[in-house]
């Protein structure tokens, strides 16, 4: 077993345990394709940040990036590992509000939150992460006209960006995210001084899928230096420090993902140190990992429909599903690991894994060796858990699949089958 596979993943005879369950027998129950997440995984993912951080820095708060999957069962199942939720949307707000998160960890970004979406947040006192000074404009005059006071954090362009091996110091600073420091600095003043906003703290996000301990390391330094400067140019301290997520993960044998654990206690450790070093009082320590916590413990699982013999090329295995319930590969290049439930044969290939949609990219991986896959097989997609689900589509009016967690051998409905009743229901004749 590898960090790929969800950590109940048993090899079983002519089958795969996950969570205790048999994959074939989940596929006989719910069809497929199916989104399958292993609950334990997931307590494991969550437990190595709040145990290590009860230790190390105990006022802190998990925010886990509910765009990486969200759906109310996996909201109350963060929610009872003592798990917030980062949301980027008053659709992924009214999710988190409708579970058992705990609302005052519940932070709300966004480059372009709608006055609705203000609203909603300032009416349910949840913090709201500033983007822009328009948006502050926009909350001011919503909590003035309900007599409220807004909770707010200020998301900072720490001119650090990071992607898996890629990480880049910029003085220019064209994200569309946040504000660069002397921007931020008149709207905390504004803030503070008013009776309309609380200022709590500042949030910064560095990228995603990063592999390097040096960038968040270089985070904690320009964030404590910033709390530095509003404390002493403003007189305002900084409760609140969010560091944001984007810790990477292991998608095949080739990647060689960090220990998470060793990067938050450095930066704890850090962050710390350079208070003391400050003379600050050390703020409240905020992540927001969303892959982390959920890639690990999502597999898909498809049937084999065909495998499609080319001349000169590697077979075509075509899946009963794709690019409509992962669009990874298609925007990313995302790379899968991948396997076969039940295989017939010793005997290896080398595949391309195709998926049903009308649309040529619609390949999943190419050069994917597998046992001799034949038609009507189960294939199954580890590391799916996140940004799978949540970011599937109804392209060519695709019933969108189910999701099952399971745990010590039980199995329970977290997202139900689309059906074809579903795909015409908004439609108005
Ligand atoms: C503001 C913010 N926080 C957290 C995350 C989570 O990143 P990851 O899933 O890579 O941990 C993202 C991802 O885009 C983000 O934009």
């Amino acid at each position: 077993m590898t960090n790929i596979h969800p950590i109940t993943f048993k090899k079983a005879i002519n089958d795969i345990i996950i969570g205790g369950c048999s994959l074939t027998e989940l596929a006989a129950t719910y069809n497929t394709p199916l989104y399958i997440i292993d609950e334990a995984t997931i307590i494991k993912n969550c437990q190595l940040f709040t145990h290590l951080l009860s230790e190390h820095y105990p006022n802190f708060c998990i925010a886990y990036a509910s765009k990486a999957g969200l759906n109310i069962g996996l909201s109350n199942l963060m929610a009872s590992n003592g798990i917030g939720a980062d949301v980027v949307s008053g659709g992924e707000l009214y999710t988190v509000l409708n579970s058992n998160v705990d609302r005052n960890q519940i932070y709300f970004h966004g480059n372009n939150k709608s006055k609705e979406e203000l609203a909603l947040a300032i009416d349910h006192g949840i913090r709201l992460v500033v983007d822009n000074a328009d948006e502050l404009h926009n909350i001011s005059r919503i909590a003035q006209e309900k007599n409220k006071k807004a909770l707010l954090m200020f998301r900072i362009k720490p001119g650090i960006e990071a992607h898996t091996h890629e990480y880049i110091k910029t003085g220019h600073i064209d994200s569309k995210f946040g504000l660069p420091f002397n921007e931020a600095l008149p709207l905390i003043q504004a803030t503070s001084c008013s009776d309309w906003g609380d200022f709590i703290g500042i949030h910064a996000h560095i990228g995603s899928q990063i592999f390097d301990t040096t960038p968040y390391m270089d985070l904690v330094a320009i964030l404590v230096n910033f709390i530095k400067t509003i404390q002493e140019d403003l007189n305002v301290s900084v409760k609140e420090v969010n560091c944001g997520g984007g810790f990477g993960v292991s998608y095949t044998k080739n990647d060689q993902a960090p220990d998470v654990s060793d990067i938050i206690l450095a930066m704890a450790n850090e962050l710390k140190l350079l208070c003391d070093a400050n003379r600050l009082p050390h703020p409240k320590l905020i992540f927001e990992p969303g892959r982390s916590i959920i890639a690990q413990a999502g597999v898909t699982l498809y049937t084999v429909g065909a495998v499609k013999p080319i001349a000169n090329h590697e077979p075509y295995v075509f899946v009963d599903g794709g690019m409509a319930d992962n669009p990874r590969p298609m925007m990313y290049q995302s790379e899968y690991t991948f396997d076969i439930v039940a295989p017939s044969s010793d005997h290896r290939d080398t595949y391309t894994i195709a998926g049903k949609f009308c649309e040529s990219g619609d390949i999943l991986a190419k050069h994917v060796e597998l046992p001799l896959v034949e038609k009507n097989q189960l294939l199954v997609v580890y590391g799916t858990g996140a940004y799978n689900y949540s970011m599937s589509s109804n392209y060519n009016r695709f019933c969108k699949p189910a999701m099952v967690a399971v745990h010590n051998g039980a199995p329970r409905i977290l997202v139900k089958r689309e059906s074809y009743k579903d795909i015409i229901q908004y439609d108005a004749v």
